[in-house]
């Protein structure tokens, strides 16, 4: 018996990559493992948006190289795997495969090469790669991700993805539905489409808004859900499925990255902050009490005060219950690298403070107004503490209820009693209405 061990960084299509892996590697005998200890082969599913996303594989790869058994292999795959290739191998010298996102296939052969001594890197594009005859290995559980699109081709200057993802290719409606239906089978109820610009899904005879009714029609799909997408691809016809599917989740994270048109244009971003309200707006307007979370990035070469401010408007403006906010990270080999006025770290650091507050004050008033709202909410998990399961809305907002373990997996309706400001404590106002 051979034993894998990967451990997965970065953004949920890393996670549903990790899945694809483990799929190719079982075919190959391997069985899966929680830990690194003794495993025979270690692989570090990694991700390059931000260099300290890069520093900590690198400080975990050296801890990781002293687990590594005589004869076992370590092996470095992922983003930061496609952005550096045959450097990784220089760089860390325990280190023995290097493979990008669409070199997974590739994986038994690289394995085999490494246990004859032969220390190898695979960085090749195969747009053509979907992975469809590899049926990713999942925990059965109520909420899967699905990855329907690969790659990026809108290549915002400060993004690494469209040089570690390679270009946008989309999966077959038809192999979507097909997995979906296999899912609900094991007895999953939520999906969460995966692509980079989801809602620009386009298999050549169908758009986003034909795949989120032939999901949403999947008989035993409760919740619909996708991320992320991109504002100036939410046609009417999108928002039109969204609205009229019954499983598509009130939610959609939609990166907005600067309320600066200024920013915005030397981002590459499609959209004018006007747009992107707009697109806010329609949302509103047709999928009542929906809620939005964002991406923001502050420290963007050039960005002044008065640029930041435009930013700290914005979220006000476009009533974010939650926003991911990152420090202008640069990535060699991306465009932005040559925009002037690098903005100093003190600077951006006091932004990236600013900005965190003001977004945490905002969530904290509109969940205060949320207590003794009744949601349904899908148990998903333990919560770290007291004995209690964590929930999510549909809304996607968190509760924390006391509910038996076996009540993973179950909806319920549930009375939001408290806040933390970012999570609430719930009671179930009815037994249940779990799917059987
Ligand atoms: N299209 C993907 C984006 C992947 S990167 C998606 O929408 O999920 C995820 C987020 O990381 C981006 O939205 C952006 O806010 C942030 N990010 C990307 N490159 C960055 C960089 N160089 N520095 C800081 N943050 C970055
Ligand atoms: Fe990156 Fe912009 Fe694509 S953020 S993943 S280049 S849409």
């Amino acid at each position: 018996m051979k034993r894998v061990y990967i451990e997965t960084y970065g953004c949920q299509m890393n996670v549903a990559d990790t899945e694809i892996m483990l799929s190719v590697l079982q075919r190959e005998g391997f069985v899966p493992t929680e830990t690194p200890d003794g495993a025979e082969l270690l692989l570090v599913n990694t991700c390059a948006v931000r260099d300290n996303a890069e520093q900590r594989v690198i400080g975990r790869l050296g801890e990781l190289q002293r687990c590594k058994p005589a004869g076992g292999v370590l092996g470095v795959v992922g983003c930061m795997a496609q952005r550096l290739g045959p450097i990784l191998l220089e760089r860390v010298p325990r280190v023995d495969i290097v493979a990008g996102p669409d070199a997974y296939r590739n994986l038994p052969a690289l394995v085999a090469a490494a246990s004859a001594g032969q220390r190898t890197s695979d960085t090749q594009f195969r747009t053509w790669e979907h992975y469809e005859d590899v049926p990713p290995v999942r925990e059965t559980a109520a909420s899967a991700f699905v990855t329907v699109q690969r790659g990026c081709d809108y290549k915002c200057t400060f993004c690494i993805v469209p040089y570690t993802r390679g270009p946008e290719r989309s999966r077959k409606l038809e192999d979507v539905v097909r997995e979906v239906a296999g899912l609900v089978e094991q007895g999953t109820s939520e999906v969460t489409l995966l692509g980079q610009t989801v809602n620009s899904y386009s298999d050549g005879e169908h758009d986003f808004a034909d795949l989120l009714r032939a999901v949403g029609a999947v008989d035993g799909i409760r919740r619909l859900r996708f991320t992320s997408p991109y504002p100036t691809d939410f046609t009417g016809r999108v928002i039109e499925a969204m609205a009229t599917v019954p499983a598509v989740c009130e939610h959609v994270h939609l990166p907005v990255q600067s309320g600066s048109n200024a920013v915005l244009r030397r981002m590459l971003r499609r959209y004018t902050r006007e747009q992107y309200l707009e697109v806010v707006t329609q949302l509103r307007s047709t999928i009542p009490g929906i809620t939005f979370s964002t991406d923001i990035i502050v420290g963007f070469p050039g960005e002044t005060e008065e640029q930041f401010e435009e930013t700290l408007s914005l979220v006000a403006q476009a009533d974010f219950d939650d926003a991911y906010t990152f420090k202008y990270s640069v990535r060699e080999g991306t465009p932005a690298v040559r925009i002037p006025n690098h903005i100093a770290d003190e600077v951006a650091g006091d932004r990236l403070e600013r900005l965190i507050a003001a977004v945490r004050n905002q969530a904290r008033r509109k969940n205060m107004g949320r207590v003794g709202t009744i949601h349904e909410v899908l148990v998903e998990r333990p919560a770290r503490r007291g004995g209690l399961l964590l929930g999510r809305t549909r809304t996607n907002l968190l509760a924390l209820v006391d509910l038996p373990p076996e009540a993973i997996g179950e909806y319920h309706q549930v009375q939001l009693t408290g806040t933390t400001g970012s999570t609430f404590t719930g009671t179930v106002t009815r037994p249940s209405l779990a799917v059987l």
